[in-house]
């Protein structure tokens, strides 16, 4: 089994052509085949695009013959960290944690480290400081997502005399893709000069009810005259904003322009229903190029430390044409 070749081998050694699984004795055990035995450590079930990737990777792993280990955290870190110390305990050939926030994973990983379990994070990032407690990770370049919600704004509203008005819905505080989507969107706006005021920006922690809670919040305490942007860092936020919104008595797409990050059906349809203006994609559904990342973990393959997943992003003139093709 690999766990018994990799004890005591630091992560950051792993890459050195080590040979993959085989057959073994106790706990959580590949198989002589070359089959894993893989933990995952999902955030939770938060969103539909959550719901998509726990999917898309549970098919993969069954597909590739793996054993998948699946807990869902339901957004709790200590959860999480307790999930990793079962597979670490079990001895799993390879870990994929997807982590619910960015800081708080030193001491974990150090954990598996030691144990010599390969560490695969799937989605999100952690801190810089633990970039060498990991082997790779495979997800969204959440920095350039924001970058493309700016871009469009920036383009939108560069004729804006009295300057854009912002109200900004952020993920989980602390999150790879609430701190990255937020600096891409702010740094192409500061690049491109746009004159703009964020009149309120808080999370609403990647649900659609808290992202409704936060926009009834913001209208309570701002009104929404005046306000020409609701920058959402995904879906769900979304549509519990545009709930918000209507029941306010105003138009969203119209009164207030939005854009959402992710692409779900949901997210297209109100597209579609002119009831938002842009969507920029993050994409879910990497389950086969995860398994292939863990494979090449276990057999010691050298990775690069990041790799992005395709992702597009789209207009109101495609909302259309693309709602067809979402996946989830
Ligand atoms: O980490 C990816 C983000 O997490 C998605 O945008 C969001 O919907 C999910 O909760």
């Amino acid at each position: 089994m690999l766990k018994k070749v990799l004890a005591g081998i630091g992560a950051g050694a792993l890459l050195f052509g080590l040979s993959a699984c085989g057959g073994g004795d106790d706990d959580a055990e590949g198989g002589a085949d070359g089959s894993l035995v893989i933990g995952f450590a999902q955030v939770g079930a938060e969103s539909a695009w959550r719901t998509a990737n726990s999917a898309s990777v549970q098919a993969a792993a069954e597909a590739a013959g793996h054993e998948l280990k699946f807990v869902d955290a339901q957004q709790d870190q200590e959860k999480q960290i307790s999930a990793v110390r079962d597979f670490i305990n079990q001895q799993v050939d390879v870990i994929v944690l997807a982590p619910v926030v960015e800081t708080g994973w030193t001491e974990v990983l150090q954990e598996a480290e030691d144990a010599g379990i390969p560490v695969v994070l799937a989605d999100r990032g952690v801190e810089a400081a633990d970039e060498d407690l990991y082997v790779t990770r495979l997800g969204s370049d959440f920095a350039e997502e924001g970058r493309k919600a700016g871009t469009w704004a920036a383009e939108t509203f560069a004729d804006d005399a009295d300057g854009t008005r912002i109200l900004e819905l952020q993920g989980t505080t602390g999150s790879a893709p609430a701190n990255d989507r937020k600096a891409g969107f702010f740094e192409v706006l500061d690049a491109e000069g746009l004159d703009y005021e964020i009149v309120d920006s808080q999370s609403g922690n990647f649900t659609a009810e808290e992202g409704k809670a936060v926009m009834e919040t913001f209208i309570t305490t701002h009104g929404l005259d005046g306000i020409d942007l609701l920058y959402a860092h995904n879906d769900e936020m979304g549509l519990g904003a545009i709930q918000a919104i209507e029941e306010s008595g105003k138009v969203p797409g119209t009164d207030i322009q939005i854009i959402i990050v992710d692409g779900s059906k949901a997210g297209f349809q109100a597209g579609v229903d002119g009831k938002l203006n842009y969507i920029v994609e993050c994409n879910p559904v990497f389950g086969d190029q995860l398994m292939d990342v863990v494979e090449q973990v276990a057999n010691g393959d050298s990775l690069e430390k990041f790799t992005a997943v395709e992702e597009s992003a789209f207009d109101a003139s495609q909302f259309e044409a693309e709602l067809p093709n979402r996946q989830f």
